[in-house]
Parts: structure tokens; C-alpha cells; sequence
């Protein structure tokens, strides 16, 4: 079966080698050639906890053009801005419609929010919050997509949008598909500069699409012990050869952990990995400076895939709407 891969990219923040590793990476392995993939920015789900228009508008650049450099496809893949879809907002509103209250108050993401709060539980949690799974299950379902890639904390949104698109074909007509998750087996926590996972709100990440010079000092700044050259290291609850795991084969990490056996200092082993990290990233960081050469490039490359995308979701919100109900008056 030809599948339809969907996913949605958060737009928040500039991209680290954390989102590189656990996110963009695997995520272009996973398309075949066979399927048709769709991956878009969420630019509308970042506005939930972000007032700041300058900082979703960076972001939005930022996380396009790295997924870009990465090797994302604009001519194979459908890449767009939801956004620049207004019939996902559209199938939003009518999923609100149908949508349980009850199922939403059981969000994970919602209940740790109202959690977090003594006496009023309602306490700075928006609707746009509450109704974070509609607006991902409009996403989702728009474009009748088979299978979405997701991380373990998303499985509930998917378990949602299955009950939501169940719940439309049972009161109209089967027009929606049910999505399949694909959630990766080797998901891991990628460990930043002081050993905690890599996170903006950490100030630990190492860069993504700086130069060389800023990769090489990111990297000279991994928090080690202070054991001495000649001293055997436990490669073990190491965040240098954490890192290195990301960027090298079999037989690199067996050779880097006889490295550590034999005592390597510090400094070598930080070299070891930064060169590792800088042979991968090289090409990623030169296509980004080609890229940012052209000013068009970036609005060019989205407003096609918005184009191509919405011809599918325009097709889709007519059906849907007819339907509802929500049609001509013959
Ligand atoms: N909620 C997802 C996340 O935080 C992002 C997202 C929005 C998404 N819409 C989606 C993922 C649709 C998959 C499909 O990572």
C-alpha cells in the first residue's frame, strides 16, 4: 500500500543538533520512495504559548531553511506552512463540532498544565491549549494521511485524532482516515553540554547551522571530570561519547571506546567528536549558506508546497463541508 506520511514541525525556537538527531534525521530516513510525504510547520499550534510575532516569524525561517539544508525534498515532499492552509483551521472549527469535551480533558499535555495550578485549575490555560489534538487532528485529517511519524509524547494526540475521525464517519459519511502512528524504536534523549538533555530552556545546545568556529567552541564546552591524560575514562554516562554515538558506525565507537580505555585526555576526545559532528554537518552547513543567499528562496519554496497541498485540501474541505451540511442551496 502506498502510504501517506504526515507530519507537523513545531515552530518554536532555533534548530540545535538535539532536533537534528532526534527529529530531522530520522524523520527524512523514514520516506521511501514509494510513499507521499507531507511535512509542514505548525506555525498556528506555536502561537498557543507565544505572544511574541517577531520570534514565530524567525522561527518559522529558521526551522524551514534547516530542514532544507538537512536534505528535505520541496519537490518530492509536500512542505507548506499551515498557515497558508486555511481549510485546516476550516476542518479544525468542524471537529470542535464533534469533538468530546470529556476527550480533551484528558489530554496529557492539558491535565499537566491545569495540574500545575492550587486553587483555580483553569489558570492560565487558554482554549487554544485545551484544543491543541483538534487543531492536530485537522492536520492530520485533512489530507487523509495513513501513517504519522510521531515522538512517544504525541501517542495520545494520535489515539485522539483516530477518535475523532471515527466519531465524523459514524455521524456522516467515511470520508476520514484513520491514521497509523509510526513511532521510532530507537528514540533517544540526546544529552547536552552539561549532561542534561539538550534544550533551548537549558542554555546546552550545541548548534545546528553555525560556522565551524562556533560548532568546534560549542563543542570544546561538554562538561567532563577532571581525570588526567593516561587515566582509563568510562565511555559510560559520558556525554562525549553520547554525542559521539550520533555521528559515528559500529566500528568508530568501538575504536573510540578502546580511545577511553587507554586513557585519551579530554581535549582529543572532545577533537574526535567535533570532527565527527563537522563531517556531517559541512554539507547541511553550506546548502543553509546557499539558501540564505537568496532572499526569495525560502517564501518561494513554501508558497509552492502551500499551493500543491492546498489543491488536495480544498478538494477534501468540499466534501466535507457538503457533507455537514455546510453547502449550496439547491
Ligand atoms: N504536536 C506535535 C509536536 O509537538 C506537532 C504537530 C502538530 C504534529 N500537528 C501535527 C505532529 C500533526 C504530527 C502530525 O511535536
Amino acid at each position: 500500500m502506498k502510504k501517506r506520511i504526515l507530519t507537523g514541525i513545531t515552530t518554536t525556537g532555533t534548530p540545535h543538533i538535539g532536533n537534528y538527531i532526534g527529529a530531522i534525521r530520522p524523520a527524512l530516513e523514514i520516506i521511501q520512495e514509494n510513499d507521499e510525504s507531507f511535512f509542514f510547520l505548525a506555525d498556528y499550534h506555536s502561537v498557543i504559548k507565544n505572544p511574541d510575532a517577531n520570534k514565530i516569524k524567525q522561527s518559522v525561517e529558521d526551522i524551514a531553511l534547516a530542514w532544507l539544508s538537512c536534505g528535505l525534498d520541496p519537490k518530492t515532499t509536500y512542505f507548506y506552512r499551515q498557515s497558508d492552509v486555511p481549510e485546516i483551521l476550516e476542518l479544525s472549527w468542524i471537529l470542535n463540532c464533534i469533538t468530546a469535551k470529556g476527550l480533551m480533558n484528558r489530554a496529557h499535555a492539558y491535565k499537566a498544565a491545569s495540574s500545575l495550578n492550587e486553587s483555580d485549575p483553569d489558570k492560565g490555560i487558554t482554549m487554544g491549549l485545551f484544543s491543541y489534538p483538534v487543531l492536530m487532528a485537522a492536520d492530520i485529517l485533512m489530507f487523509n494521511s495513513t501513517h504519522v511519524p510521531v515522538g512517544s509524547d504525541q501517542i495520545q494526540h494520535l489515539e485522539m485524532t483516530r477518535d475523532i475521525a471515527a466519531r465524523f464517519n459514524h455521524l456522516y459519511k467515511p470520508l476520514l482516515t484513520l491514521p497509523e502512528p509510526i513511532i521510532a524504536d530507537n528514540e533517544k534523549v540526546v544529552l547536552g553540554l552539561d549532561g542534561r538533555k539538550m534544550s533551548k530552556s537549558y542554555g546546552n545546545v550545541i548548534p545546528l547551522l553555525e560556522d565551524e568556529k562556533k560548532l568546534r567552541k560549542s563543542v570544546m564546552k561538554i562538561v567532563t571530570n577532571s581525570l588526567e591524560p593516561g587515566q582509563p575514562k568510562d565511555h559510560k554516562n559520558c556525554t562525549v561519547f553520547d554525542l559521539y554515538k550520533s555521528f559515528a558506525n559500529e566500528q568508530k565507537i568501538t575504536e573510540f571506546q578502546n580511545q577511553y580505555d587507554d586513557g585519551i585526555s579530554w581535549g582529543e576526545a572532545k577533537e574526535i567528536l567535533f570532527n565527527a559532528i563537522n563531517d556531517e554537518l559541512e554539507p547541511i552547513r553550506s546548502k543553509y549558506m546557499d539558501f540564505i543567499k537568496d532572499k526569495n528562496y525560502i517564501n518561494d519554496v513554501l508558497s509552492d508546497g502551500s499551493r500543491r497541498a492546498r489543491t488536495i485540501a480544498k478538494e477534501n474541505i468540499l466534501e466535507i463541508r457538503e457533507v455537514i451540511g455546510i453547502t449550496k442551496i439547491s
